[in-house]
This record gives structure tokens, C-alpha cells and sequence, in this order.
């Protein structure tokens, strides 16, 4: 075997953001530019000699010329062994299981989660840590600086692994093991969940569907729900992975899961609809008549979690983006748990989680997950709802509504201006900023703010201080507006507008959202005047 060390220049756009570096194909397919990026993160780690990586993806278009890339970069640095999932697939919660239970150093999850795939997609490489999380800042920092400077890479001269053939291979001298990527993540779910119920639901005439968006899920879904579950065939649609997931857009939201929506909002359509973006990290909730917002799902899951077995001694506390609404701190509070309020992007649970600070984590973005891995997971929200469902005995609807009339409803929306002119969003965002000061003790008709600010989390672990994570201006009422540049964009910058508020138990349950909400909206274009600068009239998408 020879090891070769190929001199290259730097990129300077290797910079990674929310969730690792996210980039057109194209980008990706510049001689050089993977083979940098994955030499950058390997040059700011230490002690892996010997031990294991574990590589996986979404499946979409790029991931099996990178993952051979990858491996062959990973034997020239000294790894011991690399678990790589059959075909080059794992789902990114499944991966970071993987990364826990094998006991590895770290993996590469080869994925641009949400954004379309295809040859003028979108592609991604993220690294995580040995706890199965998304890296820290202090590592993506550092191979950032690393991908600046860097001007060679270590590659063996080897073939291609066959990724189809589950089993030992060799890269170099290298143990490659090619794994079956589902086995080991039902093998986790079954500890969790009560499937006896969970199937007695289903031979009880409950009926769903699961969209997989031809994306990573549909075998995960397929084994457990269909084959485990004992959900007709047919419950699990769009259910094989396509490398441009059929053409279509794998972000489990009401304009790319329209069909569906429609369809339980009629009395022939099932009881519960789900689905899951790209990765396999995100969740789409619908029960038959009810949407229920990522925010909300995350207040109800944590309020109920002990009705499954993996939660029933109760859990240790909450964690929310900041931008989430704040539903679930209401559950924290009638708990008596900790809550706390972090930055966007997962990887600011991760000490939260390994300190055993917090059980259950969300985000406004449609991620929920738990303590069982260190990602967002979209299969696992979908069995905590089915769990939910079948211990209760109640519909989705009754549920929610219940729900609202203990706690109160946030009602809550987001609005995005996506491929917005990068200036004038920094721009923007520098002149809310600069208001800050003068605002708290305004007052607009009936919003009266009490505090506005530039968020800043001081995290409880490690002490770390991550500043300028968005905008928030709150109010005497607990209605709140936020306004953040988004951190997974591959175009231009998006604006993210978030806006909520709260109607108390006793209140008003029934008010259409972007109504309910539309004091906040008029005075959010007031202060920001979104709208007016960049020349948008309406936002590109409502959530
Ligand atoms: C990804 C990340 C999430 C994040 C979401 C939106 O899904 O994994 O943690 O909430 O993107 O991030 P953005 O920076 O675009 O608002
Ligand atoms: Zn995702």
C-alpha cells in the first residue's frame, strides 16, 4: 500500500455553518475541494490513531464518490477502522447511534439534509464527535483555519471498497466494515418504545402514513413500521432512497408534504401522517384535522414522554433553540425540570445532554430528538407520537387541544426571505441591532417591550460564550419577535422572522395562526422593515 501526499491550495469558502459545509455539487466537484475539506478536519483532531470512523449519507447524488474519497483520506491518516453503512447509508440519527454504540472516535455524515440532491443540488459534509453530536464551534472553528492554509492531503492508493457487500474489506491497511444501516437503530428504538402497543394500535385498525420523501428513511420506516409494527404495506410511501430524491425537495413541511396534509384533513384520509427530510433528522407531525407545529410537538412529547418505557422514571429537563417557541418552557416549569434556551444548530445540546442537564431537545426547524443519540431524530419523533397515541387513547386533535387547555397555546410562525442580497440582510441586521438599546418600555397599541436583545449563550458546561445568535425583542405579554440570518443557506443570505404569541389556558384556542399573529408581523416590518429593503412583498415561505 502506498500513502501519497498530494499538494493542493486552499479554498477560502470551506467555512462550515449550522450543520457542517453545505455546498452546490458543483462546489463539491472542483479537483481537490473534498479531499481538502475532509484533511482539514482531520488535521484539527488528535488521538484517532487506530481507532474507529464511522462514514455514512443521505444517498444522495455524490455521497458514494465522496465516501470512497473519504475512506481512502481516513487510511492514509492512521485510522484503525472505518463502519460505513451498506450502500453508503446511514440516516444522521442512525449514524450517531452508530458513533455511540460502536464506541468510535467520530464520523463523517455525508449530507445536505433538507436541500434538493441531484447533480445541481446541494451536497454536505459534516463531522461528529465520539459522544455521536454535530463538532463544537471550538473544532469547526479550527478546521475552518485549517482549510485556509492547508496545502496537502494524505490519500492511499487503493481501490474502491465494495460499498453493496456487507462485511470486512480492507482500504490500505485499513479494516473496513460495511454495515447494515438499520439493524442497530431498531435494535435502539425497540428499547424505547412500548412496540407491543405501538402494534396493538395498528391491528386496531389505526392507520398512517409515512413519507420518506425518497430519501433516507424509507428503509429505516419500511423495517419498523411495516415489518416490526405490523403497519399494512403501503403505509410507508416514497419509501426508496434516490440519489435526487425522485426530483422532489426532502423537507417534511406543509408546501412539500401538501398532499399529504390535504389528505388527512378529509374523513377518508388515515388517523396520522408523518414524514422525514433527507437525512432522516427532521419530522413532519399531522394527525387527522391537526397540524401540530415542531414547537408545539416538542412541548407534548416532553409533557408525556414518560407514557414510553425509555422515559417512564420522567425526564431530567428541556432544551429549545432560541427561536422556538416557548410551549415547552410551560412544561418545564409544571415539571419542575430544567429548561434551557440555546443557540440554532444541534450541536449546542450536546453538553446539555452528556451532562444529563436535559432528556428531551427541540427546534422551531422541525427537529426534535432525546438523550438516545445526538442528533435530531425524525423516526423517533414519529414513535414517541404513535407511543403517545396508543397509551392515551385519544386522537392527535384531542390531544393537542388538551394540551393547549393545561399549558395555553404559543401560537407561532416563522417567515423567510430565502436568497436575500447578503449586504443588505448584514446590513439589516446591524441597524435592529443598533436600536436594541432604546427599545424595552416601548410601547406599540397593546405591546408594551420588555426587553430586547443580541442572544448570547454562556454555556452551563463547558462555560463557552457563543454572541450574536440572533435578535430578540420581548414583550410584556410573553409575545416575542426574532429575527435571524439563517446558518444552512447555500445562496445568498435567508432572513428569518420569527414571531409568537401566548393565549393563556383559559384563552383563545381557535384564532387562524398568521391572524392571530398579525399585530407582531406589522410591527416586526416596522422595526426591521424586512419588506421594505429588500424589495420583497411577502415572505417566500410560511411555516
Ligand atoms: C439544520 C440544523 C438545525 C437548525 C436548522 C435551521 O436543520 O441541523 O439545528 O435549526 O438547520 O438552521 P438555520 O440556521 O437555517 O435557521
Ligand atoms: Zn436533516
Amino acid at each position: 500500500m502506498t500513502i501519497q501526499t498530494i499538494k493542493t491550495a486552499p479554498f477560502d469558502d470551506q467555512k462550515p455553518g449550522t450543520s457542517g459545509l453545505r455546498k452546490r455539487v458543483t462546489v463539491y466537484q472542483q479537483p481537490h475541494y473534498v479531499e481538502n475539506y475532509i484533511q482539514a478536519i482531520f488535521d484539527s483532531l488528535e488521538g484517532f490513531a487506530g481507532q474507529t470512523l464511522v462514514i455514512g449519507g443521505d444517498g444522495r447524488y455524490y455521497n458514494d464518490v465522496a465516501i470512497q474519497t473519504a475512506i481512502k483520506i481516513a487510511a492514509a491518516n492512521g485510522f484503525g477502522r472505518v463502519l460505513v453503512g451498506q450502500n453508503g447509508l446511514l440516516s444522521t440519527p442512525a449514524a450517531s447511534h452508530v458513533i455511540r454504540h460502536h464506541k468510535a472516535f467520530g464520523g463523517l455524515v455525508l449530507s445536505a439534509s433538507h436541500n434538493p440532491g441531484g447533480p445541481d443540488g446541494d451536497f454536505g459534509i459534516k463531522y461528529n464527535i465520539s459522544n455521536g453530536g454535530p463538532a463544537p464551534e471550538k473544532i469547526t472553528d479550527a478546521v475552518y483555519a485549517r482549510s485556509k492554509v492547508i496545502d496537502s492531503y494524505k490519500i492511499v492508493d487503493a481501490p474502491d471498497v465494495a460499498l453493496d457487500q456487507i462485511g470486512l474489506q480492507r482500504s490500505g491497511d485499513m479494516v473496513v466494515e460495511v454495515i447494515d444501516p438499520v439493524a442497530d437503530y431498531a435494535a435502539l428504538m425497540e428499547t424505547l418504545f412500548d412496540f407491543g402497543a405501538i402494534a396493538a394500535l395498528f391491528a386496531g385498525g389505526f392507520r398512517m402514513t409515512f413519507d420518506a420523501m425518497h430519501a433516507i428513511t424509507g428503509p429505516y420506516a419500511h423495517a419498523i413500521l411495516e415489518d416490526r409494527l405490523g403497519a399494512p404495506k403501503g403505509t410507508v410511501i416514497n419509501g426508496t432512497p434516490l440519489p435526487d430524491f425522485g426530483g422532489g425537495h426532502p423537507d417534511p413541511n406543509l408546501v412539500y408534504c401538501k398532499d399529504m396534509h390535504d389528505l388527512l384533513m378529509t374523513q377518508e384520509g388515515p388517523d396520522f401522517g408523518a414524514a422525514s427530510d433527507g437525512d432522516g433528522d427532521r419530522n413532519l407531525i399531522i394527525g387527522k384535522n391537526r397540524f401540530v407545529t415542531p414547537s408545539d410537538s416538542l412541548a407534548i412529547l416532553a409533557a408525556n414522554a414518560a407514557l414510553a418505557p425509555g422515559y417512564a422514571t420522567g425526564i431530567a429537563g428541556i432544551a429549545r433553540s432560541m427561536p422556538t417557541s416557548a410551549a415547552a418552557d410551560r412544561v418545564a416549569e409544571k415539571l419542575g425540570i430544567e429548561m434551557h434556551e440555546t443557540p440554532t444548530g444541534w450541536k449546542f445540546f450536546g453538553n446539555l445532554l452528556d451532562a444529563g442537564r436535559v432528556t428531551i431537545c427541540g427546534e422551531e426547524s422541525a427537529g426534535t430528538g432525546s438523550n438516545h443519540v445526538r442528533e435530531k431524530d425524525g423516526l423517533w419523533a414519529v414513535l414517541l407520537w404513535l407511543n403517545i397515541i396508543a397509551a392515551r387513547k385519544q386522537s392527535v386533535d384531542e390531544i393537542v387541544r388538551e394540551h393547549w387547555a393545561t399549558y395555553g397555546r404559543n401560537y407561532y410562525t416563522r417567515h423567510d426571505y430565502e436568497e436575500v442580497d447578503a449586504g443588505i440582510a448584514n446590513t439589516l441586521v446591524d441597524d435592529l441591532r443598533a436600536q436594541l438599546p432604546g427599545l424595552p418600555g416601548q410601547v406599540f397599541d397593546d405591546l408594551q417591550i420588555a426587553y430586547a436583545d443580541d442572544f448570547s449563550y454562556h454555556d452551563p458546561v463547558d462555560g463557552s460564550t457563543s454572541a450574536k445568535q440572533g435578535i430578540r425583542i420581548g414583550f410584556t405579554d410573553g409575545s416575542r419577535i426574532v429575527v435571524r440570518l439563517s446558518g444552512t443557506g447555500t445562496v445568498g443570505a435567508t432572513l428569518r422572522l420569527y414571531l409568537e404569541r401566548y393565549e393563556a389556558a383559559d384563552g383563545r384556542h381557535d384564532l387562524e395562526t398568521q391572524l392571530a399573529l398579525e399585530p407582531l408581523i406589522v410591527l416586526a416590518e416596522q422595526l426591521s422593515q424586512v419588506r421594505a429593503r429588500t424589495g420583497r412583498p411577502e415572505p417566500s415561505v410560511i411555516t
